[in-house]
């Protein structure tokens, strides 16, 4: 197996974790005898800070060039008063948009063993099993027109989905359901918004193609609440761009940290693999990142980019080991009443990279 992958670390804690994400996918490849090829190139406000530009050209071509590009993070408290088109998240949002992976899955799965991290009882999230899909090439990040208007006082953007772009993502939802649990929850705000109206009709339609998956319709601010009582009752989750975002950081709560959770965005030229977490100012380069998001991203490059699904498990599997071998990164380790081994970013990455070896060797 051959894979060129572009590493974007970005800004803050990104470097941190996908460098812990990257030395697995190393030793993957070294088990397997694959040629896994990695490059690196700068986005967001590193390359504003080094090349003028959120996005340089060279790191766009690398991206297109590629078989998967891993991303950290982007963002930084010194860029806060760029305005949005100049930000570091304008890098990422370009990228997306040349890629042109249109699916974002983002699953939200709750290892028991961190169930006391959660501020929700343990009996609420057990077995909580959530597939976020989130429409990521439309709404309101992309939607025309879009302006503030300093002169008058009045700022707007434009939450806009046409009928293809909803049916595209809603089929890749069922046939993700298909192969899961065949629960799909379309969430949506049909309630007050004409966009959502269209959404809901375009799913309706598209379920006709899926008569063996349940569907079920949710508002967004419901939705929220529904989460948090009783995440078990939901399995495949579509939903636009905005509220995807705002949800899946929710899931966090389930999952016990927001630094658990993996991202693969498909269905363009290019996969993109992020973890959902952001740049984490308050943490960034003290070791204290949790990696295990970024590395189960690195599972699903495996999964979706390289067909190694048993590595890919095995990675998952490595992830859980040391999770019930009592290792934890501080996030993960909320009050600490049992006094478990803490471990910092690179050690965290460590033992799970020796568990993967483990694995992959007795196989
Ligand atoms: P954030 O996700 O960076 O952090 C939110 C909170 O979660 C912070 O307290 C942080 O310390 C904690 N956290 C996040 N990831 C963690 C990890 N792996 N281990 C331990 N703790 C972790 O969100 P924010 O603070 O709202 O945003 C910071 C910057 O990141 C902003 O510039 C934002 O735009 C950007 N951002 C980027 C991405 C991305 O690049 N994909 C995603 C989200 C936010
Ligand atoms: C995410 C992030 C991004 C988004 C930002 C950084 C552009 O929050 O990936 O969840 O809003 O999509
Ligand atoms: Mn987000």
């Amino acid at each position: 197996m051959k894979l060129k992958i572009l590493v974007t670390a970005g800004d803050g804690i990104g470097p941190e974790v996908t460098n812990e994400a990257v030395a697995i996918l190393r030793e993957v490849a070294s088990i397997g005898g694959h040629t896994f090829d990695f490059d690196a190139k700068r986005i967001g406000g590193i390359a504003i800070t080094t090349d003028g530009t959120p996005l340089p050209a060279d790191t766009l071509a690398a991206a297109l060039a590629s078989d998967a590009v891993l991303l950290g993070a982007v963002g930084g408290n010194e860029f806060n008063s760029l305005p949005p088109d100049k930000r570091p998240e304008a890098g990422l949002l370009g990228l997306r948009s040349a890629l042109g992976g249109f699916a974002n899955l983002r699953p939200a799965f709750a290892f028991k063993e961190l169930a006391v991290n959660s501020p929700l009882r343990p009996e609420v999230i057990d077995g909580a099993d959530i597939l976020f899909v989130r429409e990521l090439l439309g709404g309101l990040y992309f939607g025309q027109p879009r302006e503030w208007n300093r002169a008058t006082g009045e700022a707007w953007n434009t939450m806009r989905y046409t009928r293809d772009e909803v049916a595209r993502v809603a089929r890749i939802a069922f046939q993700l359901a298909q192969k899961r649990r065949k629960k799909l929850c379309s969430v949506d705000k049909a309630n007050v918004l004409e966009v959502s109206q269209l959404w809901r009709a375009t799913v309706i339609e598209v379920a006709a193609e899926f008569p063996g998956v349940q569907l079920e319709h949710q508002y967004v601010d419901a939705m929220a609440m529904h989460l948090m009582n009783r995440p078990r009752d939901f399995d495949v989750i579509v939903t636009e761009n905005l509220f995807g975002d705002i949800l899946s950081d929710e899931s966090g709560v389930i999952t016990g940290s927001l630094g658990m959770l993996p991202s693969a965005t498909i269905g363009g030229k290019v996969n993109l693999y992020e973890p959902v977490h952001g740049s984490a100012p308050d943490i960034a380069g003290k070791g204290l990142a949790n990696p295990l998001g970024a590395i189960l991203t690195a599972a699903l490059i495996l999964r979706h980019s390289a067909g190694l699904e048993a590595e890919a498990a095995a990675i998952e599997t490595a992830v859980r080991k040391v999770l019930s071998q009592g290792f934890r990164t501080p996030d993960l380790a909320r009050d600490n009443p049992q006094g478990l081994p803490v471990l910092n970013t690179q050690q965290m990455g460590a033992k799970v990279r020796e568990t993967v070896m483990q694995l992959l060797a007795r196989a």
